[in-house]
């Protein structure tokens, strides 16, 4: 079965085709945003990019079904790409899905590993620019969110310190990349705000980060702050992550094996390297989708997409776009 996944959450449109658990095409356009997304014209770039890219594809494949997101993320880019899919899918006379961008996320890892297969329950850290979950997934469709963020995104608090340095949106790889100059001569103090507690909350260090950081802060000094910085977050991801595998083990002493952490976060190479040695040292296996894949992309939708219509089959063309979609 071909399906084609449209993905027009935020700023990037993602346009992916899968067939029986292969990635025969991903293309991710990518928006220009230097100081932040701004919405209109995000919903206006995406419009272009499908109708300039989607018809390669449709041009070439016979496509069996329609995967979109439908929430949740910005209510213009999601009323664009879900337009665009269920026209295309009305069109062309095939069966549509509406997807849930998180689950997305969640589910991606899974859907790819073939050769070491992730078992449910698993327990998954989604790491997005909207978003700060750890989730325990028991089985498709069955998920119990075990910690959540009571203000920033962890995503969202990357772009916001990478602006008070002056370095461009998205922060997240921009922060990772002059972290890599960093001569460890300066130094800077972070608290670890709610070390107690199930929750996450990043706008304690946000300010704790923006007092910091001063108008004429030299080159070598930024580059020690972000690596400093990241390090820190790695450390709080993992405590909280630790946390709630001990929580989850009570429910699933024997079970709980692995571990997926996503979103476009987790393509961290510093928090990727911090979260392999903590798997080790609480025997679980961990999982991460190649970093290409880690930031939105019609790959996930399509994968999520495919697994859902097996299940439930599509959806109607009456579903609408939801900006404040909920995982469960
Ligand atoms: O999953 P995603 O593409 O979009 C949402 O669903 O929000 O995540 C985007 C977020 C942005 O905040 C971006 O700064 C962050 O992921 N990000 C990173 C890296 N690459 C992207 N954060 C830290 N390190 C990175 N290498
Ligand atoms: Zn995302």
């Amino acid at each position: 079965m071909k399906v084609l996944g449209i993905e027009s959450s935020c700023d990037d449109t993602g346009i992916a085709l899968i067939e029986d658990g292969h990635i025969i095409f991903n293309e991710i356009l990518k928006q220009e945003h230097r100081k932040g997304v701004i919405p209109e014209y995000a919903a206006q770039a995406h419009h272009v990019a499908l109708y300039e890219n989607a018809r390669k594809i449709i041009a070439d494949h016979a496509i069996d079904l329609i995967a979109y997101t439908v929430g949740p993320g910005l209510i213009g880019s999601l009323f664009v790409g879900s337009s665009f899919a269920k026209g295309l899918a009305y069109s062309m006379n095939v069966d549509s899905i509406g997807i849930n961008h998180l689950e997305a996320h969640i589910i991606l890892p899974f859907w790819l590993a073939r050769a070491v297969p992730i078992e449910f329950p698993y327990l998954s850290l989604l790491i997005s620019g909207g978003h700060t979950l750890v989730v325990l997934v028991k089985e498709l469709g069955g998920y119990e969110i075990l910690s959540t963020t009571l203000d920033d995104a962890v995503g969202e608090t990357f772009d916001k310190i990478a602006r008070k340095l002056d370095l461009d949106y998205p922060g997240g790889p921009n922060i990772e990349k002059l972290a890599l100059e960093a001569k460890c001569v300066y130094n800077f103090q972070f608290p670890r705000v709610m070390a107690n507690n199930n929750d996450f909350s990043f706008s304690g260090l946000k300010t704790a980060s923006f007092k910091q950081i001063s108008e004429d802060m030299c080159l070598e000094a930024k580059a020690d702050f972000c690596n400093q910085f990241q390090r820190h977050i790695a450390k709080i991801l993992g405590e909280k992550m630790e946390r709630m595998h001990k929580n989850a083990k009570e429910q699933f002493p024997m079970l709980l094996k692995h571990w997926v952490i996503s979103g476009g976060v987790a393509a961290n190479k510093v928090i990727r390297q911090y979260f392999d040695v903590l798997a080790a040292k609480n025997e679980v296996q961990v999982f991460y989708p190649p970093i290409e894949i880690c930031t939105d992309n019609g790959v996930m939708i399509a994968c999520l997409g495919e697994l859902l219509y097996a299940k439930n089959g599509p959806s109607s063309l009456s579903v609408k776009p939801e900006a404040q979609m909920r995982l469960c």
